[in-house]
């Protein structure tokens, strides 16, 4: 147990995730680094928390394998009593010789499925926050590059299904909040994208220079207190996005 409010990360062996578990861990939260295959990352990372002063633990699931997901929630509340907040950071979709539906299995149904898991051990309090991307937040309202197409709809639709929650997270007195970024600079995704789709990384730059991982995850980590209404987005760079929302 621990007097430390327990923060569980999902997808935080790298990038965006990483980053934001860095910043909880300095300010005093203790940290739980998920990961799907990447271990010794997410030990790595751990470690050095943990070496400036901060804490933090690690915890392997591929949140779309049912059983593990639950055994990553029943791991954490066995160990801490409890998820104080839960930052769905994870992604896949553009894995190479992934199925077509394993964009909506990982966006949706295993987002969906972990904060059902989670939610009877979120006190009252507690916060859930949704990381996405204007690209899939603004899905339907704005062009999207094809080769991100199926990312972008998985997590509108994953989105859609967690404010569809919004009156339950009402009635326990959890805070839920989407934080959606411009493509991010230097991320694996947008180099991925952009040996996809040169023109599609291009045309975002145009706009200006893009957010940097650190900006992107002190809003993330921000949104784990900051007062909002329940289903509040920030938004993070991107500013053409927003003329006329
Ligand atoms: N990059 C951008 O430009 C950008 C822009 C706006 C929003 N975002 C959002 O920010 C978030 C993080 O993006 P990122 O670029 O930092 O991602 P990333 O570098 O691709 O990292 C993805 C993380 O998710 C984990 N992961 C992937 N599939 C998983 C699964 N099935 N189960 C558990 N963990 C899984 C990975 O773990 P392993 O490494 O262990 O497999 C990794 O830690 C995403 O929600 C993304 O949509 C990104």
């Amino acid at each position: 147990m621990t007097s430390r409010r327990v923060v569980l990360v999902t997808g935080a062996s790298r990038g965006i995730g990483a980053e934001t578990a860095r910043i909880l861990a300095a300010r005093g939260d203790h940290v739980v680094l998920n990961y799907r295959e990447k271990r010794s990352r997410a030990a790595k990372l751990a470690a050095e928390f943990i070496a400036a002063g901060g804490s933090a633990s690690i915890a392997g699931a591929d949140l779309t394998d049912a059983a593990a997901a639950g055994e990553l929630v029943d791991g954490v509340v066995q160990e801490f009593g409890r998820v104080d907040v839960l930052v769905l950071n994870a992604s896949g979709g553009l894995e190479i010789g992934a199925p077509e539906d394993y964009p909506m299995t990982v966006n949706r149904d295993a987002q969906l499925r972990l904060v059902r898991l989670a939610l009877p051990h979120l006190p009252s309090g507690g916060r859930i926050v949704f990381v996405t991307s204007h690209q899939a937040h603004f899905h339907g309202r704005k062009p999207v590059p094809d080769a991100y197409l199926p990312i972008a709809a998985s997590k509108r639709a994953g989105e859609d299904a967690l404010r569809d929650l919004i009156p339950e997270f009402i009635s326990r007195g959890i805070g839920f909040t989407v934080v959606s970024g411009d493509m991010i600079d230097g991320t694996i995704i947008v180099r991925l994208l952009h040996r996809r789709d040169p023109q599609a990384v291009s045309a975002r730059t145009e706009h200006g220079p893009l957010p940097t991982v650190e900006e992107f995850a002190a809003a993330v980590a921000d949104a784990t207190t900051a007062d909002a209404e329940p289903g509040h987005t920030v938004y993070v760079g991107g500013a053409d996005y927003l003329v006329g929302h």
